[in-house]
């Protein structure tokens, strides 16, 4: 019997549904050609429904997500909302609550794609970000005192316990036994590198380091381990990211230096993520936000939106569509998109998504 997956899709704010649209045309597609079903419900969470009714995600929300086999999110952020509470409401809610504790954003330029780097091709830029995904700053610990006072004093504090940490080095180990460069035939050995801040976070990266190495030195003997401070690591990343392989950090650290490589990558237009519970429900999402100014133009680029349903159907194990899926978004962007940039693609929405389906289907 064919396999059957019940996918949650929230398209969510400004751009967000169009291009969760396109990413569920692909889904179907692919669901056809490689025999398995897909079972979808739509949610409306997002700044409109925040408007109308005061609710992000509710608790019962979360618990009816939690029966899903995956989730497909659109965007969110909305410009008449202030800025956190849709993301901290929404979000950074589904992902702490249904505890989705890794961030895995690859970094790969596609054939055709304008790289904003010099002399940089597809065989320089093709590397992933495992950023963790529950702690660090992320957490909301802290707090202000004397607020509005000429002495207001603001804290945030990042805070790891070593749970966390050997978790998402435990998936960062694993993932660079089956991905890196050497599984994939690229180079003579796997390599994971730490990306912290060791000479300033001297607790935090601390626990950090040490957890990487000893996990590395007992398992992964293989492994080759690397350690880069986060500053430096923005610099190697425009200036040599063909050193890169896989990279493991923190959650504040993960966020910053994943749009940096978005930008190497194309940008927000082709650049997605998957917020990964490997124990349970995962969300897939183009890291892009929902560029309010482009809503309902039919320009937006979906390519983002299905490589997120793509990394899905990897998670899900449809391994074989998840290739084909790769394979018609290189088909599209090295011989349709004249740009990955709104607007400026030489076709609509709509078109894009037509154009990979066919590629999906033949
Ligand atoms: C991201 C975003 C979010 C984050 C925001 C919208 C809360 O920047 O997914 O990278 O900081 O994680
Ligand atoms: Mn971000």
């Amino acid at each position: 019997m064919a396999k059957s997956y019940k996918i949650a899709v929230i398209g969510g704010d400004g751009t967000g549904p169009e291009v969760a649209v396109e990413a569920v045309k692909v889904l179907k597609t692919a669901a056809d050609k490689f025999n398995f079903k897909v079972e979808l419900t739509d949610f409306d969470f997002g700044g409109e429904r925040y408007k109308r009714t005061g609710e992000t995600l509710p608790d019962s929300a979360v618990d009816e997500l939690r029966k899903f086999d995956a989730i497909l999110l659109g965007a969110i952020g909305h410009p008449d909302v202030k800025p956190g509470i849709l993301e901290k409401g929404i979000l950074l809610k589904a992902r702490f609550e249904l505890d989705q504790y890794i961030n895995l954003r690859p970094v790969k330029l596609y054939p055709g794609v304008d790289c904003p780097l010099k002399d940089k091709g597809p065989e320089h830029i093709d590397y992933t970000v495992i950023r963790e995904n529950t702690g660090d700053l992320y957490t909301g610990a802290g707090g202000f005192s004397m607020k509005g006072t000429p002495n207001e004093v603001a804290i945030q504090t990042s805070v790891y316990n070593r749970f966390q940490v050997d978790r998402c080095l435990r998936y960062a180990f694993e993932y660079t036994k089956k991905h890196g460069k050497k599984a994939r035939g690229l180079s003579n050995e796997n390599t994971l590198g730490l990306v912290g801040k060791t000479n300033v976070l001297t607790f935090v990266y601390d626990l950090w380091e040490r957890a990487f190495h000893e996990m590395g030195q007992k398992d992964y003997p293989d492994i080759r381990r690397d350690y880069y401070h986060v500053d430096a690591c923005c610099m190697w990343m425009v200036k040599n990211p063909e050193w890169f392989d896989v990279l493991v950090t923190g959650n504040m650290f993960g966020d910053i230096i994943t749009d940096l490589g978005a930008i190497t990558q194309g940008g927000m237009g082709i650049a997605a993520g998957g917020n990964i519970n490997p124990e349970g429900v995962s969300m897939f999402e183009p890291i892009g936000g929902s560029a309010p100014k482009y809503t309902g133009k039919g320009v937006i680029n979906p390519l983002a939106a299905i490589c997120a349903m793509q990394m899905m159907l990897e998670t899900l194990g449809e391994d074989e569509a998840a290739k084909k899926i790769e394979t018609a978004v290189k088909f599209v962007t090295g011989n349709k998109l004249k740009s990955l940039a709104a607007g400026k693609m030489g076709y609509s929405t709509t078109e894009v998504g037509d154009m990979v389906a066919k590629k999906v289907a033949e």
